[in-house]
């Protein structure tokens, strides 16, 4: 009989966040991430870059994780990392940290699937779900609308073709001038703003894909026609009217699937779930639809080892633990863990 409340130390190290957390059976004990901010220079992650900072901090990250836990290594029931997707240089550094103490403690390994403990954040509050539910997923990497019918059946129903959500934020934020990444820095100044001052034009796909490439060009155009001086003295308005077309998809495709697949619950995760206005409109929907709308504390919307950990717990009931030779995978999809 395996222990229901064992001690997970967790890690994810898939992007540019390197973050370790402790759980207690559900209970999160601790939840450390250190952002590398070497990547903001250049309006983007430098995956060479991003392995390198995770070798630095990773070691740093997981001591405070168990000090701010209380906790030695030993007491540990087992350790979670994250297998992918992700960059591949930057899983492997988690990965390694990994096997490296579950070899040396004599402790069992479980390989989390990133996509699927961003679903599954869902879980890490009060008010949770239950299975089956509907959920976007959208982050810096991935823009997709999964049905999790529950923590190892989950089905993509569809997904971008090209940029990411969070991408293509953070694409409109460079444009602006705005730090990187700028969605939060959209989302703070588009609170202030009329979202109905401008409109840019978005691709409407079919069967719940999405498409964001082409919006950064009609953006471009759009900047390219006013003076630094009109910009920023319209900035409210500019940042409110294009986070808008941005959202425009993925509250439609929201909407479509909650009347399609009859199912009454919706939740949002990753690091754009953290959005202020995406929460609300799409919380309008459900009340709209007759259906619940979750959402993950902040702390588990962008990238964390909290919700590695809370993935890790279901695989850990079931036994389902990975070898030390288990591989990383950077293409790793919903559905392959
Ligand atoms: O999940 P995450 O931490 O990393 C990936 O797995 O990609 O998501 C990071 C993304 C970035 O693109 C960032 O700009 C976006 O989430 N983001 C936001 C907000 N907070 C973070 N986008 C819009 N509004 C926000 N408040
Ligand atoms: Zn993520």
């Amino acid at each position: 009989m395996r222990n229901p409340e064992p001690l997970i130390l967790a890690i994810e190290s898939s992007c540019d966040d390197t973050a370790a957390a402790v759980l207690h059976g559900e209970q999160v004990l601790s939840n450390v991430v250190s952002s590398q901010l070497v990547h903001s220079q250049f309006g983007g992650v430098v995956p060479e870059f991003a392995s390198r900072e995770h070798m630095k901090n990773i070691r740093a990250v997981v001591d405070k994780a168990m000090q701010e836990a209380s906790l030695t290594s030993r007491q540990l029931d087992a350790i979670a990392f994250t297998r992918g997707p992700g960059l591949p240089g930057s899983l492997m550094v988690g990965a390694s940290f990994a096997k490296g103490m579950a070899l040396a403690l004599k402790k069992p390994l479980i390989a989390v699937n990133h996509m699927e403990a961003h679903v599954l954040s869902l879980l890490m509050q009060e008010k949770k779900p239950s299975f089956p539910f509907l959920c976007l997923v959208v982050s810096g990497g991935h823009t997709m609308l999964v049905l999790a019918r529950n923590w190892n059946d989950m089905e993509i129903l569809g997904q971008t073709r090209d940029d990411a959500l969070g991408e293509a934020f953070d694409k409109c934020a460079k444009l602006l001038g705005l730090g990187y990444p700028g969605g939060r820095l959209i989302d703070e100044l588009g609170s202030k703003g009329n979202p109905k001052a401008f409109s840019f034009p978005i691709a409407r796909m079919p069967d719940y894909q999405f498409s964001y490439s082409g919006v950064k060009t009609s953006f471009l155009y759009f900047l390219r026609e006013k003076r630094e001086e009109w910009i920023r003295e319209n900035l409210p308005d500019i940042c409110a009217s294009i986070q808008d077309a941005l959202l425009k998809p993925v509250l439609e495709a929201g909407r479509r699937a909650l009347r399609e697949f009859g199912t009454s619950k919706l939740g949002i995760a990753g690091g754009v779930a953290a959005n202020s206005r995406l929460r609300s409109l799409l919380s309008e929907i459900c009340l709209d639809e007759g259906a619940s709308f979750f959402y993950p504390p902040f702390e588990y919307c962008t990238d964390n080892a909290g919700m590695i950990g809370r993935a890790g717990w279901f695989k850990y009931q079931q036994g389902d633990f990975a070898s030390l030779s288990e591989s990383t995978s950077s293409r790793l999809v919903i559905g392959q863990s």
